[in-house]
């Protein structure tokens, strides 16, 4: 079935294509479930077939569209390997980042965390499995793509989830020593925007873009855009005495500059978003469109 119609609006692209996610990621576990162990198989679609909003794996084909345009339908097996990919490692991110040994959450998208749910070292090896499991998407045969390009793009996602990366990201926060704006704003592109990064470039990679100066577009509007989302989630999550944030005792932008000025600070980066697709000069507004809606003003 062709998702895409044109004119694409970004209502019913992010409609059509975080339903096709849900029904992609199903299916990549439904065909896989007879062989995973019990309750792996169940502690992996548990906490992959929950509800979220699937924005990674968005704005893969967002980025994707914003380099092909209408011709986005010839890559889609592609960009469904990628886009599940990017979901799967962040899923993988969430069930680790709840542990009680991390943020020590008991909730996840509105249903028990995983190892609430099932046990610590099932909620522990469901993330070994969800990461292993995106890179075997990533692995596949990828249709028009060069063997070295993907090789490519599979190096830029490891780079995205490990030190250099979410992982090095999230060892910042477990350490407690992001006390400065500059160490805030680092751990934060790491462990969020790192994965944003991987998700834009993987998009334009896998309907073919060779287009240096248009891959470091995408990738400078996708560091701003993963920033800004995180100093959001800040904002968001300021306040909430059950946040994991406040009772961990952790520095966030909220509490290093204060509500006012970290709202600004939120509006100079989402501007720097706005600034770098600008001068892409693309030929419709998605990425901008995925930027306001994710990015309340
Ligand atoms: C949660 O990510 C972790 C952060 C980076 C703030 P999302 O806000 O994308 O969560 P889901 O995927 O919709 O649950
Ligand atoms: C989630 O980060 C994990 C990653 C970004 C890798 P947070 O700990 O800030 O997110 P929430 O608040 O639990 O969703
Ligand atoms: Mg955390
Ligand atoms: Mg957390
Ligand atoms: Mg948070």
């Amino acid at each position: 079935k062709a998702l895409h119609c044109q004119p694409m609006e970004f209502r019913s692209f992010y409609q059509n294509y975080s339903a096709h996610i849900n029904t992609a990621l199903k299916q990549i576990l439904d065909e896989r479930a007879n062989q995973i162990p019990l309750p792996l198989a169940d502690a992996l679609r548990y906490s992959t077939l929950n509800g979220g909003k699937r924005l990674r794996p968005v704005l893969v084909y967002a980025a994707g569209y914003a380099v092909v345009n209408d011709q986005i339908s010839l890559y889609q097996p592609n960009l469904d390997y990628c886009a599940c990919a990017c979901e799967l490692l962040h899923c993988y991110s969430l069930v680790h980042d709840d542990l009680p040994a991390m943020d020590n959450d008991d909730w996840r998208r509105g249903q028990l965390a995983c190892h609430k749910q099932f046990s610590e070292a099932d909620a522990i090896l469901t993330g070994d499995a969800l990461q292993a499991l995106a890179f075997e998407l990533l692995s596949q045969k990828m249709i028009s793509i060069k063997p070295e390009q993907q090789l490519d793009m599979i190096r830029l996602t490891a780079n995205a989830a490990g030190c250099q990366g979410m992982a090095g990201g999230q060892a910042i926060d477990m350490s407690n020593n992001a006390n400065t704006l500059e160490a805030l704003i680092l751990m934060h592109r790491l462990k969020t925007g790192a994965l944003f990064k991987a998700a834009i470039g993987l998009g334009a990679q896998a309907v073919g873009c060779e287009d240096d100066k248009l891959l470091k577009g995408l990738d400078h509007f996708a560091d701003h855009m993963g920033l800004a989302y995180q100093i959001q989630d800040d904002i968001i999550d300021f306040g909430n005495p059950q946040d994991s944030d406040s009772k961990n005792n952790k520095c966030t932008f909220v509490s290093f500059l204060g509500l006012e000025k970290a709202k600004l600070y939120l509006q100079t980066i989402y501007q720097q978003a706005i600034d770098s697709l600008n001068i892409l000069s693309l030929q419709h507004k998605i990425l901008q469109e995925l930027l306001d809606h994710f990015i309340k003003q």
